[in-house]
C-alpha cells in the first residue's frame, strides 16, 4: 500500500512539476543563453589570514549557536575539540563530506558555506589564559530587556550559506563533534534577501521593508580591516563579535504611515536614499533645514544618532531578519570590530538614550565573543591560544 501511495503521490509530483514547467517555460530558441553556472557549487576558501565571516558578501541563511564547555574540559580538551572543528570546517565549507559524515552527499554543493567560530570568556578562561576587560556582557542600557535564552556563551559557531538543508547539514556535523565537550545554549537562525534574486550589491531589506547596510565597511575591504582587526598576542589578525537580537514590533510599525517610517531612520523607505536627496549610497545631510527652518532629519532619527562620530566608531554590521509564529520577528544584529567598548558601545549608548527606532524595537539577547585569526592547511582555528 505504501508503495502504491509512494508511487501514486510521485505520479502528481511528476504531474505537477510538468504542468508547470510547460506553462512556464519558453520554448528552446537559438537565442536563448547558455544555463548559468549552479550557485551550489560556489566555494568559498577556508584557509586564510582571516576566518570567512569577514570576507565574504553574506550569504541568504546563517544559524549562530552559542556552546557551553562541559564541566572539566581543559586546555588540553579545548585543542582537540578545536582541531575535530577545524577539520569539519575545512571539508565540508569545500565541498566534502566531513570525517565520518553520515550523510555525506548533502555536503557536494556547499554553495558558499562558510563555518566561523567565536569564544566567550569562559573558552578562553578555561583555556587558562586572561580574559580581555571587553571580553565580557556589554553594559546595561536602558532600553535593554535582555534574555538569559539568547545571552552569553563560551563558544559560537557561526555557519552560513545560500543553501538551507546544507546548512543544516554542516550545523549538525559539527554540533555532533562537539557534543562530547559542549552543551547547547541558544541557536539563532536568520536569513537575508535571497542571494540571486536582486543584482549584486543590492542592499538587503530587513523585516520593517527598510533597506538596512548601506553604510557599512565592504567586505573584505581596506576600510573594513581598519575598523575590525586586532594586532595583540593570541588575537593578531582577528576581531570580536557581539551578537545582539533585536526584536522588531511588526504589529505597531503597522500602524505607522509611509513618512512616518522613513522619518525614524532619516532614509527614505521606496529606495533607501536621504531623506535630504540623492541616491541610496549618498550622504544623508543632518544640517539640512526644510522651508520652516526645521532639521529635515528628525533629530532622533536612527542615522543621525547611529552615525559614526569619530573614526573610532566605525564597525562592519552583518545582521540577519528572523521570524518565526513562536518567537516574533526581529535583527540577529551582528557587528565585528577591534574593540566593542571602544567601538560600538558609544554608538549603541547614544541610541539608547533617543532613537525612534527605540518604539519598535528591543533589544532581548546579547553575547560578546573573539573571533581568533584564520588559520593555514594543517593548522586549526584557536592554535595562536590554545598552543
Ligand atoms: C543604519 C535599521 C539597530 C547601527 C541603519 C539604517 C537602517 C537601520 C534602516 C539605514 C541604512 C543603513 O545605512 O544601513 C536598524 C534596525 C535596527 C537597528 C531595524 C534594530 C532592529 C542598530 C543598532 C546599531 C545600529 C543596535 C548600533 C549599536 C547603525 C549604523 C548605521 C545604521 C552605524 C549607519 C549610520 C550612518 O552612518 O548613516 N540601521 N538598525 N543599528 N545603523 Fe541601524
Amino acid at each position: 500500500r505504501d508503495l502504491l501511495t509512494g508511487g501514486l503521490v510521485a505520479g502528481w509530483g511528476a504531474a505537477i512539476a510538468l504542468g508547470v514547467d510547460s506553462a512556464r517555460r519558453p520554448a528552446p530558441t537559438a537565442a536563448t543563453p547558455a544555463p548559468e553556472p549552479l550557485n551550489g557549487t560556489v566555494v568559498v576558501p577556508f584557509h586564510g589570514p582571516q576566518q570567512a565571516a569577514l570576507t565574504v558578501t553574506p550569504q541568504t541563511h546563517s544559524i549562530h549557536t552559542a556552546l557551553d564547555l562541559r564541566p572539566g574540559t581543559d586546555r588540553a580538551a579545548l585543542a582537540r575539540l578545536m582541531r575535530l572543528l577545524t577539520d569539519d570546517a575545512a571539508r565540508l565549507t569545500q565541498g566534502r563530506p566531513a570525517l565520518a559524515d553520515t550523510e555525506p552527499e548533502m555536503a557536494s554543493t556547499p554553495a558558499r558555506l562558510t563555518v566561523t567560530f567565536g569564544f566567550g570568556p569562559g573558552f578562553v578562561a578555561a583555556a587558562g589564559a586572561d580574559v580581555p576587560a571587553w571580553l565580557a556582557p556589554l553594559p546595561a542600557f536602558s532600553i535593554d530587556r535582555l534574555e538569559e535564552r539568547w545571552s552569553g556563551g563560551d563558544l559560537l559557531l557561526e555557519v552560513a550559506c545560500d543553501d538551507p538543508t546544507v546548512l543544516a547539514h554542516a550545523h549538525r556535523m559539527l554540533r555532533k563533534d562537539a557534543r562530547a565537550f559542549t552543551t547547547v545554549r541558544w541557536v539563532q537562525q536568520g536569513f537575508r534577501t535571497a542571494h540571486g534574486t536582486s543584482a549584486p550589491g543590492t542592499t538587503m531589506r530587513n523585516l520593517f521593508g527598510q533597506v538596512d547596510g548601506t553604510v557599512n565597511p565592504a567586505p573584505g575591504s581596506a576600510e573594513q580591516a581598519r575598523a575590525v582587526l586586532r594586532s595583540d598576542g593570541w588575537l593578531e589578525g582577528g576581531t570580536t563579535l557581539v551578537v545582539r537580537r533585536i526584536a522588531m514590533n511588526l504589529d505597531t510599525w503597522d500602524e505607522v504611515d509611509r513618512p512616518g517610517r522613513g522619518a525614524s531612520v532619516g532614509r527614505r523607505m521606496s529606495d533607501g536614499a536621504p531623506l535630504t536627496g540623492g541616491v541610496e549610497h549618498d550622504d544623508v545631510d543632518l544640517d539640512a533645514l526644510d522651508g520652516t527652518g526645521l532639521p529635515v532629519v528628525n533629530i532622533a532619527a536612527h542615522v543621525r544618532r547611529a552615525r559614526a562620530t569619530t573614526p573610532d566608531e566605525v564597525f562592519y554590521r552583518r545582521a540577519y531578519n528572523y521570524e518565526s509564529e513562536t518567537d516574533g520577528a526581529g535583527l540577529i544584529f551582528t557587528t565585528y570590530q577591534a574593540d566593542p567598548v571602544r567601538q560600538l558601545v558609544p554608538v549603541q549608548q547614544r541610541l539608547a538614550e533617543a532613537d525612534l527606532l527605540n518604539t519598535w524595537t528591543t533589544p532581548i539577547g546579547s553575547a560578546v565573543f573573539a573571533i581568533p585569526p584564520g588559520c593555514a592547511p594543517g593548522g586549526y582555528v584557536g592554535e595562536t591560544l590554545l598552543e
